[in-house]
Order: structure tokens, then C-alpha cells, then sequence
């Protein structure tokens, strides 16, 4: 049991070396055993084996928390297995609590050696149990991996000799143990080379066709000492050279030593984001294309959208998308599964969380993520920050639409899953969260000052900007607003008095309106505000500060921040903004979500198709015509004249911009849910001849909906699919409404 365990380490410093922590059992002569589990735990990553083989299909276990407060433990039914004299045998390697962890390259965040904790629990058919736990009994080995970080990469050395290092020692961990929450991070998708070839600077390449996050398996037999290292790159540069400066300081070098025996060899306790790999020593001249796999590796979660349209391109982007949500959505919601980062960034997260629930069953996964928010909510004030679990040698910033991620993805959730007893779980961080906001700055009822990220990667404030030209204080006014909407909505479902949160509402509405809008328009000249509200970093990051921009429009629209009589001048201004950029957006990670919505709210669902039909930069499909196989981190990662736009904030797999998915299913296909977890939906949708046709459907917990619509000549013809017991709210173009209940139905007009 549990309690019987105590958490143990190597005898001494492994470095950033794996080691094998082992133990014999037979279980008792003349007993017949019942059941046999055995739950396994570690600070670093472990990899768990009874008698030679793995157990449970996870890798990368125990995953990413908030080490310092929880870490899960997976249980494995070894019944079937146990024989009548047992080794149980678990590698443990850095991984994320151990080694190099965030940009600012923080190695130990949460502890400076990995340390393990398992029990094995046996009953008896008497009715006897039995319990082997780990303590100072258990034997210490060296292990093959003689090198491990989740950013470097791995070295195997097969010619090691395997050697008894002591046995192991208490480790000091205090954090609580939790049984498994999440998915299974599982290896998913096998990819074979889809070609081979030596770049012009001379390097041997293979091309996997796809970017991903994962690893690389080799088949090999090579002579004993021969040595293979693999690099890995998303792109090529515009020379069709290897390109890695993009990883800034990971490495992702994986190195196998081989004792001329044939051997399958993969990374155990590290991952890299790829499409490529560079052959960088490889024993041999002729280079065979099946021995190598691309493995791609992700939580387990269960497709539930599909879509599928009339326009090749848009195909893509929706591909892209659905590898961009698999690529970074390996145990947390990430911002990029490749460079020195891979943090659950929680702008991201809350940007692309609706979206993400439309692809794949994602309630899990984030219940697990919530947990962390939770526990690294502030709790004295309710701040979130930045990136959660928090993974820096520094803390991040509390910026508004990031720190919101508290409010939106329990909101989500609760949309595409209507699970009140999750909601329950999550009110409480939402509440505080805005309680935070309350009680912040010099205005009570605006957010304004602070340090924050703002329209991350827009285009309007030049080139070279990391943040648009829309005024921190008025998106941080609006998420205001827009957070403590969705705890009054969130409350009113669960039957709480949110009286004073509707008061707050009204008040922080009246606010904004009264500080930003004027004449229905967002003020283009409103005070500057700096307050430093934490010492050292409270410089302000916006130079250009604007409110009448694509975004700071799409956000009042969008968010309900103006008046009913207010929209057309509003959305027609947004139009303008549009088309004067040559109907191409300039919105970044705020904006860019809500911007389609805001338009085909508006009655301009027409410009918002031309911005998905858009090709120029900057565009959704910008990226499909230059190959992309992911979402792409910033509009153009790589100009148009094949350079890239930087070398450190330049990911080829960053989903943010995927988010746009939402519009295409929500709008486009006209699929929304009216009642939590799609008990009631909205089929509405916006059929456009550019795209032919669309069929998009989703496994909701209500069943199948589907609305598939196609043009013939000048008609369009719909069906759609509702399941038993729900009802669709149909409402076509011309206007015409139906009630139906579940059925299949057609309609042209
Ligand atoms: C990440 C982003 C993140 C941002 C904060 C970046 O380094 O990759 O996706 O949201 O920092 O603005």
C-alpha cells in the first residue's frame, strides 16, 4: 500500500544520467494469487518493467504537475503477469522535475536527482495480501541512458556495461502522491521517411512529411562502438539546409552507441518536435529508409470532430490544426513541443481550448490542467500567471487574456461537456480570479497598468514587434469584463448567488465604456497608465497604444462591450480597417480568435470567408501555401522571400492560430451547442461557393450532430444529423427556422 512505500534515490549523483531501480519478489509458496497491482511514481520520468517487459502503454509517466504540491501515480494490474519469481525493474530519467526546464534555462527546478516510489499490492485468493514497496532494500543500477533531458535529447550507450550501484537511499520528497488524473501520454501515429537526401551544405536528411512532437525509432545492427546521432528540424532554410537556430538552446541530439548487436532503439525519457532529422554520424553510406520511424507521441484522447471541405487548402489548414492540438497537448496544453520552452503557457491554452474541444475529447486532459491552475493560483490574491506549472527561475507575467484562462477554459469545458460537477470544481479559481482583477491597479473597475503580453505577435505596431498597437489597458479592461461575465454565467448554472458579481458586471461595463468608447467607437487617445505593480518587471510592453485596431474593435464586438445600436458602425469600422489592409487581418493571440466571429456576428460572414481565403501575410492559409504541415507561431515564420521572421520566437508547431477552427465548425458548418454538452445546438450555417462544400460532425456526449451543406449551381442543399434526444435550433440563410428533434434532414434553398 501506499503508506508502505518511502520515495528512494540512486546512492549517489547520477548527473543527467538515468538509473534502474530493481527489486526480486516471488510472491508467497502455496498461495494462489488474486489480484497483483503495482503503482509506480517518480520525481523525473520512469519507465516501468515486470520480468523484461514494459508495463501499461503510457510513456513519459508520470507527466507534468506542480511537482512541489502533487505527482501523480499510475496503478498497472500486473496479475496476469506474475510468475512464480518476479524482477521488477524501473529506469528513471530526468524529465521535466529534474532537468533543464523554461527559456531562461533553469536546471532543478523542482529537485537536483530523481527519486521513485512504487508498491506492490498482492491478495491472495485466502484473503491474505502481501505488499513489496520501495525502500532501502531495492537495488541501484547503471542504466544504458548515460544521458537525458527533456530539451537536449538522449545518448544510449548499448556497450555499457550494466553495474550494481548500491542500493538505494530515502529521498527527501515532500509532495503529496495522487492517483492518476489525465491521459495516458501514449505513441500514437507511426510515420515512415518520405524521402532521403543530402542537403547543400552536405547533411544527410530524412523527411518524415510531417512536423510533429515524438521520436525517432531506429532499427539497427551496427559493429560494437559505431555510433549514430540524430538532430532534428522543422524546416529546411531557404538553401534546403537544416535549420535548428529556431530551437535557441535545445538541442534535441539524440546519440546510440551500439555493442554490434541489432537492437530497436528509441528515446525513453525525452521528446522532440521535428519533421526532419539530420544524420549527423551514421555508420554507414547506404542509408535504409524502414529502419527509421517517426513515432508521434500525445496524450490519449478521443477524436470526436471531423471536417472535411470543398477547398484543398482549407483541408490543410484543418490537418495542420489537428496535428498542431496532438503536437502540443502532450500531458499539458503547451505553446511549442520543441524549443527551450514547451510550457503550459495559459494564453495559449484558453485561446485554442474551444477549438481543441471541438477535435478531441479534451475534459480529461484539462481537468488534470486545472488542477495545476488551481494550485498555482496565488493564494492570497487569486493571481494566475503566465505559464502553469509554473517552470521558471522567475515568475511570468499576470497578464490579461492569459491569467483569464481561468474563467474561459472552465467555461468551454462546460459547454462542450455540460459536466457541472467539474464547473463546481472550477468556480472557485474563476471567482478568485476576478476578485484579482478587482482589487487591482488604481481603477476598481478597469485593469489598467501592469505588465502584459498583449496582442502577442499582431502586425500592427511593425514588423519586427512582438505585440500589436491595441492598448494593454483597454484588452485587459475588456478581459475584465468578459471573466466576470462567465462567472456570473457560470454561477447562474450552478444555482450560486452571483448577485455581486452581476453588480461587479454592470459596473466594470460602464467602466470600459465610459474610459475607451466614445461615440460607439474605441478612443484612439486614452491615459497612459504604468503602475509597477511588480518590482522589476513592471515596464509596460506596448509603445504604440491604440484602441481603434482590428482587434480592439473585434474585442467590443465580441465581447458585448457596446451597445446594441452601436454594432454596424463598429463592425463596418472593423471592415474598413480590413479592407485598407488589403482585406488581410492584423490581429495576433488576442484578437485573432474572436475576429471572424465579430464579423459574421455582424452580418459580414462574407469578409470573414475572404479572410480564410486569404493566401497573403498575414493569413491562415500564408502558411498552407509555404508548406506547413503545423500551425505556424508567428503569421510569417518564413517571408516570402524564404528568410525567416526571427530566430527566437520563430515555432513551426504553435496552435494559437488554429484557433480559428471554432469559426470554420461553429460558423461556417453552423454546429454550436445552446445547452451544455450539446444537449440543445444551433445549426446554423454559413454556406460560401468558395468552399463548395462542408461536412462537419462531432461525437458530443448527446450523440452525433452532423451538417453537411453543398452547393449545386446556385442551390444549396443541407443535411443534417441530430441525435435521439437533442434538439437543433436549425436557422438557414434565408432567414427560415426550425425546431427538430434527433433525425437525419434535408433542406435546399
Ligand atoms: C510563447 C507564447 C506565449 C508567449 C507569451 C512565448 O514565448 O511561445 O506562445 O504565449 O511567450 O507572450
Amino acid at each position: 500500500m501506499k503508506k508502505d512505500a518511502i520515495w528512494i534515490t540512486a546512492p549517489r549523483d547520477m548527473g543527467a544520467a538515468a538509473c534502474t531501480f530493481q527489486k526480486s519478489f516471488a510472491p508467497a509458496k502455496g498461495k494462489t494469487v488474486k489480484k497483483a497491482t503495482l503503482s509506480v511514481s517518480a520525481i523525473g520520468i520512469y519507465a516501468a518493467h515486470l520480468n523484461g517487459a514494459r508495463l501499461g502503454k503510457g510513456v513519459l509517466a508520470p507527466g507534468w504537475t506542480c511537482y512541489k504540491d502533487r505527482v501523480q501515480y499510475a496503478t498497472f494490474d500486473i496479475t496476469a503477469q506474475l510468475q512464480a519469481k518476479n524482477t521488477l525493474s524501473i529506469g528513471v530519467g530526468q524529465g521535466w522535475a529534474v532537468g533543464y526546464i523554461g527559456y531562461k534555462n533553469c536546471n532543478h527546478f523542482f529537485a537536483d536527482h530523481t527519486s521513485l516510489i512504487a508498491w506492490l499490492d498482492v491478495t491472495y485468493t485466502d484473503g491474505t495480501k502481501e505488499c513489496v514497496a520501495t525502500d532501502e532494500s531495492w537495488e541501484v543500477y547503471n542504466n544504458e541512458v548515460t544521458f537525458t533531458e527533456i530539451y537536449h535529447g538522449e545518448t544510449v550507450d548499448k556497450t555499457l556495461s550494466i553495474k550494481k550501484l548500491g542500493h538505494a537511499v530515502r529521498s527527501d520528497v515532500k509532495t503529496k502522491l495522487v492517483a492518476q488524473v489525465g491521459e495516458d501520454i501514449t505513441e500514437q501515429e507511426r510515420l515512415a521517411p518520405v524521402s532521403y537526401f543530402v542537403t547543400p551544405a552536405g547533411e544527410r536528411v530524412i523527411d518524415f512529411g510531417q512536423n510533429m512532437v515524438g521520436y525517432v525509432e531506429l532499427t539497427i545492427k551496427a559493429p560494437r562502438g559505431a555510433r549514430v546521432v540524430l538532430h532534428h528540424a522543422e524546416v529546411l532554410d531557404r538553401d534546403g539546409n537544416f535549420y535548428t537556430a529556431n530551437y535557441r538552446t535545445a538541442r534535441n541530439e539524440i546519440t546510440y552507441i551500439s555493442d554490434g548487436e541489432e537492437h530497436v532503439f528509441k528515446p525513453t525519457y525525452s521528446f522532440q518536435g521535428f519533421r526532419y532529422i539530420e544524420l549527423v554520424e551514421y555508420p554507414f553510406d547506404e542509408v535504409d529508409l524502414d529502419a527509421f520511424r517517426a513515432i508521434a507521441v500525445n496524450s490519449e484522447m478521443k477524436r470526436t470532430g471531423r471536417y472535411h471541405c470543398g477547398n484543398e487548402k482549407i483541408n490543410q489548414l484543418y490537418h495542420n490544426i489537428i496535428w498542431g492540438q496532438k503536437s502540443n497537448y502532450l500531458d499539458i496544453p503547451t505553446d511549442c513541443p520543441q524549443r527551450n520552452e514547451r510550457l503550459g503557457w495559459t494564453g495559449d491554452a484558453q485561446v485554442f481550448c474551444r477549438t481543441a474541444a471541438i477535435n478531441f475529447d479534451v475534459e480529461k486532459f484539462f481537468e488534470k490542467w486545472m488542477g495545476d491552475v488551481a494550485i498555482e493560483q496565488d493564494k492570497d490574491n487569486g493571481a494566475v500567471r503566465g505559464v502553469i506549472p509554473v517552470a521558471q527561475n522567475h515568475p511570468t507575467r499576470i497578464a490579461a487574456a492569459w491569467g483569464d484562462v481561468a474563467c474561459i477554459v472552465p467555461w468551454q469545458l462546460y459547454e462542450a461537456y455540460g459536466n457541472k460537477k467539474l464547473l463546481k470544481k472550477h468556480f472557485p479559481i474563476m471567482k478568485k480570479w476576478v476578485d484579482f482583477l478587482h482589487g487591482f491597479g488604481p481603477a476598481e473597475y478597469l485593469w489598467l497598468g501592469g505588465y502584459h503580453y498583449g496582442d502577442w505577435l499582431a502586425m500592427d505596431a511593425g514588423e519586427d514587434s512582438y505585440v500589436g498597437a491595441t492598448a494593454n489597458d483597454l484588452i485587459a479592461s475588456a478581459f475584465f469584463a468578459y471573466s466576470c461575465g462567465l462567472v456570473v454565467r457560470a454561477g447562474e448554472e450552478l444555482g450560486e448567488d452571483v448577485c455581486a458579481y452581476r453588480e461587479l458586471y454592470t459596473k466594470v461595463r460602464a467602466a470600459f465604456r465610459e474610459y475607451f468608447v466614445q461615440d460607439g467607437m474605441p478612443k484612439d487617445d486614452f491615459p497612459h497608465t504604468e503602475v509597477p505593480l511588480i518590482p522589476g518587471v513592471s515596464t509596460p510592453v506596448d509603445t504604440v497604444r491604440k484602441g481603434i485596431t482590428q482587434t480592439g474593435i473585434t474585442l467590443i464586438l465580441h465581447f458585448g462591450l457596446c451597445e446594441e445600436s452601436e454594432r454596424a458602425a463598429l463592425a463596418a469600422k472593423l471592415v474598413e480597417l480590413i479592407r485598407e489592409n488589403g482585406n488581410r487581418m492584423t490581429t495576433g493571440f488576442v484578437g485573432t480568435p474572436y475576429l471572424l466571429h465579430a464579423l459574421s456576428d455582424n452580418g459580414y460572414a462574407d469578409v470573414a470567408y475572404t479572410l480564410l481565403f486569404q493566401e497573403k501575410n498575414p493569413s491562415w492559409l500564408y502558411s498552407v501555401c509555404h508548406g506547413a504541415t503545423t500551425m505556424w507561431e508567428h503569421w510569417n515564420s518564413i517571408k516570402e522571400d524564404g528568410s525567416f521572421w526571427s530566430t527566437d520566437m520563430n515555432s513551426f508547431n504553435h496552435y494559437a492560430y488554429g484557433a480559428v477552427f471554432d469559426w470554420i465548425f461553429g460558423v461556417s458548418s453552423g454546429i454550436k451547442p445552446t445547452a451544455p454538452g450539446y444537449k440543445e445546438v444551433q445549426i446554423a450555417p454559413h454556406p460560401d461557393k468558395r468552399l463548395g462544400f462542408a461536412d462537419a460532425s462531432i461525437d458530443t456526449r448527446n450523440g452525433t450532430v452532423r451538417s453537411y451543406w453543398y452547393y449545386k449551381d446556385d442551390v444549396v442543399y443541407y443535411e443534417f444529423d441530430v441525435p435521439a434526444g437533442v434538439t437543433a435550433y436549425v436557422t438557414l440563410p434565408s432567414g427560415k427556422k426550425y425546431t427538430l428533434g434527433g433525425g437525419s434532414y434535408r433542406f435546399a434553398e
